[in-house]
């Protein structure tokens, strides 16, 4: 048994209940990551060009002021899962997190680097600079840190390789290398990235009541191109991280209830394409508001697909997620809830009154 020994505490609720948090705020982090590296690289890309384009310029603007908000979503909402995972998984997730020591604190400084650009960029934005250069280091040092959880989360699902990288470096300054899923799930990330933001510009198009007509226009029309281009390379990257799993791990999958996990990803891609382009043909909020439902849909099935791709992979390896002492604790679980829930609600509130202020903000303006 590679793993090292179960913890002696038992877990204080189900283990469904700790997998249903889990995904749930798993998909929260991610809809948060997708739009902060979209985000990035399209307000990087509007802004270089923005010189000669007022609208461009003002498209690049109106996302760049917004990316210092999403990051806080970013952080806020990945501290629970990392808890739920650390429940569930830590016997391998403590592993590898150590294995690869170094760079896994490296987040951290990383972290405070990045967000720092990007206030800078939303500095200079809301100055009429330009920034682009700064978004780009940004974009960077993100795109690096989803690298690290990339390897992170990987490297937790290879016990075979555990003992020969900490003979190599008991202080973890080693990235794992030899593992052929993590190029494909790291880019998965990256163009889901483009495709959730796509469609969230042409929302934020539909929306806005400050923006230029040809600032919408171009947020709308280019907004569902990059975000068809992205589902046509998610398909086949998705093809190419299913044919790079191990064959006892595609059968376990396939004879699981995870399968609904697979027609779920594909159904939500398929029917987002058919939405995207139906926002690109035709003007108004509602296209763009069901195509950003099915946007979170699809990102949500992704995160159940993971899911079982961890599930079925440390099975074959000889850890079962489901055999683990459970003593529940239904008191603390419901006072949990009762937080989690109210939490949400004044996150939604504290939404509301921030749309409020801004439109307010705008017809005071106007
Ligand atoms: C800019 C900052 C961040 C970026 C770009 C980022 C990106 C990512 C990516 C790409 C993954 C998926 C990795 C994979 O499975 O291939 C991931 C997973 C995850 N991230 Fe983040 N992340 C960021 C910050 C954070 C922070 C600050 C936390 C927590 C405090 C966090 C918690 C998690 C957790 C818990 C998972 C998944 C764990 C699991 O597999 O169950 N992330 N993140």
């Amino acid at each position: 048994m590679p793993f090292p020994n179960i913890d002696p505490i038992p877990l204080p609720a189900p283990v469904w209940l700790f997998k249903v948090l889990h995904m749930v705020t798993l998909s929260l982090h991610f809809v948060a990551v997708n739009l902060l590296i979209g985000g990035l690289l399209l307000a990087t890309v509007w802004n270089l060009v923005a010189k000669s384009k007022k609208a461009q310029a003002e498209a690049a603007k109106a996302i760049a002021i917004r990316l210092p908000i999403v990051m806080t979503y970013v952080i806020n909402l990945g501290v629970p899962p990392l808890l739920f995972a650390q429940v569930l998984y830590g016997r391998a997730l403590y592993t590898s997190s150590i294995l690869i020591g170094l760079y896994w604190i490296g987040v951290i400084l990383l972290l405070m680097f990045g967000y720092y650009l990007l206030y800078q960029v939303a500095k200079r934005a809301e100055e009429g600079k330009t920034w682009w250069w700064l978004s780009l280091v940004s974009l960077l040092v993100i795109s690096y840190i989803a690298r690290i959880y990339t390897a992170n989360m990987t490297l937790m699902l290879r016990p075979e390789v555990w003992l020969e990288m900490y003979r190599s470096s008991a202080i973890g300054a080693q990235m794992p290398t030899g593992d052929p899923t993590v190029l494909p799930r790291w880019l998965m990330m990256m163009v889901s990235s483009l495709t959730l933001t796509g469609v969230a510009v042409t929302v934020l198009a539909a929306s806005s009541k400050s923006l230029s007509l040809e600032a919408k226009n171009l947020l709308r029309s280019w907004g569902a191109a990059v975000a068809l281009i992205c589902l046509i390379a998610e398909a086949a990257i998705g093809l190419w991280l299913w044919q790079v799993q191990p064959a006892k791990v595609v059968e376990l999958l396939l004879g699981s209830k995870y399968l609904y996990g697979v027609y779920l990803w594909w159904g939500s891609l398929l029917l987002l394409a058919l939405l995207v382009i139906w926002t690109k043909l035709r003007e108004g909020a509602l296209p763009a508001a069901v195509s950003a439902l099915a946007a979170v849909v699809s990102v949500s099935a992704a995160v159940v697909l993971r899911d079982g791709i961890r599930d079925m992979t440390l099975l074959v390896k000889g850890l079962d997620v489901w055999q683990q002492p459970v003593v529940s604790s239904w008191s603390v679980v419901a006072l949990f809830l009762g937080l989690f829930i109210a939490g949400l609600a004044v996150v939604g509130w504290m939404i509301s009154l921030a749309i409020g202020v801004a439109r307010k903000g705008v017809e005071q303006n106007v």
